[in-house]
């Protein structure tokens, strides 16, 4: 199948490799792009010039109440003083996005750790970008890094309605014909079977929006060549474990076993024994906790690792991945 989902950069945070760094980043614009989306732009106090990024990076932001989420960058790549990044308010969310939406202002000051990209643009000859709601914020860098190369590029860009869709004129202004702007309530699902319907190889997919779209791509893209899809998921696809009974843990660097439950998981385990490891989402979509895996089948559970990666079975997100095998040995 010629699906592979978000691939992992070589940056492993892990004992033996540097921590992303972590910045403190003011607030110097906040403005309204479409309904139930504000963009902030994020500067340091002192004018300092900030860490690169590639197309696809994303951020975790610090907010002053101390929640942590992770924001696409979708500015100008090019600008070093300055992130953009746009957020969604999630009614049904965890309070990030309301805390932003409503209570951070101009001025304010948050934490910013990254960049980090889990969803690299890979040199290609022609590129579909397919992007549903809030999912167009990492491919905006993508689509303009494709037309400073030269590459020949589209865009698929669907959501509820125009008013709902965030840098909708800014898109159609810059690039015109290669852009389609598909609202849901004028034109009814995305036209998958039109775009995709024929593998076109020396053509990569990317995709990001929400989990169904994502479902309807991946299903679209059988039978097109090995990693020719690529896509960005915003939370950990939810999965009942393989294995309900509990199972031990070795870090071996650290000398120690530990057992995992039901009702913990192995990162929280593996912190219990002393050991520390980076985390920043703990719900398997960011990559922070990347940890080698010396022995044993851990059973994924996360929306990071590509397919081959986890067939490797050599890493896993211990936030939320877990164990097939009666015994798990790390490299911490
Ligand atoms: Fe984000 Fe584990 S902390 S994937």
């Amino acid at each position: 199948m010629g699906v592979d989902t978000v691939v992992v950069q070589s940056l492993l945070p892990t004992a033996s490799q540097p921590s992303p760094s972590t910045v403190t980043l003011e607030v110097r614009s906040k403005h309204v792009v479409a309904d139930g989306v504000v963009s902030l732009t994020l500067a340091h106090p002192d004018g300092v010039r900030l860490p690169d990024w590639t197309p696809g990076a994303h951020i975790d932001v610090v907010l002053p109440d101390g929640t942590a989420r992770q924001y696409s960058l979708c500015g100008d790549r090019w600008d070093p003083y300055s992130y953009r990044i746009a957020v969604l308010r999630v009614p049904e969310g965890r309070g990030g996005s309301a805390y932003v939406h409503d209570q951070l202002a101009l001025g304010a000051r948050v934490g910013v750790g990254g960049p980090r990209n889990h969803f690299p643009l890979v040199p290609a000859e022609r590129y579909l970008f397919i992007a549903g709601g809030i999912g167009i914020t990492p491919l905006l860098s993508m689509l303009r890094q494709a037309q400073m190369t030269g590459a020949d590029w589209q865009l698929l860009y669907g959501g509820r309605s125009r008013a709902s869709m965030a840098f909708r004129e800014e898109l159609t202004e810059c690039h015109g014909r290669r852009v389609q702007v598909a609202p849901q309530d004028e034109c009814g699902l995305l036209d998958l079977a039109a775009w995709l319907s024929e593998p076109a190889p020396g053509t990569k997919v990317y995709c990001c929006g929400p989990a169904p779209l994502l479902a309807a791509v991946e299903r679209a893209c059988v039978g097109w060549p090995p990693y020719s899809l690529r896509t960005e998921r915003f939370t950990a696809a939810a999965a009942d474990p393989v294995r309900r009974a509990p199972f031990q843990v070795e870090l071996r660097r650290s000398g120690q076993t530990v057992t995992v439950t039901r009702e913990t998981s192995v990162l929280q385990a593996v912190r219990q024994a002393g050991v520390e490891v980076l985390s920043s989402c703990e719900q398997g979509s960011c990559g922070t906790c990347l940890t080698p895996v010396l022995e044993g089948t851990p059973d994924h559970r996360d929306s990071v690792l590509a397919d081959h990666e986890r067939a490797a079975n050599d890493c896993m997100l211990p936030c939320v991945s877990r164990s097939r095998s009666a015994r798990l040995v790390l490299d911490l």
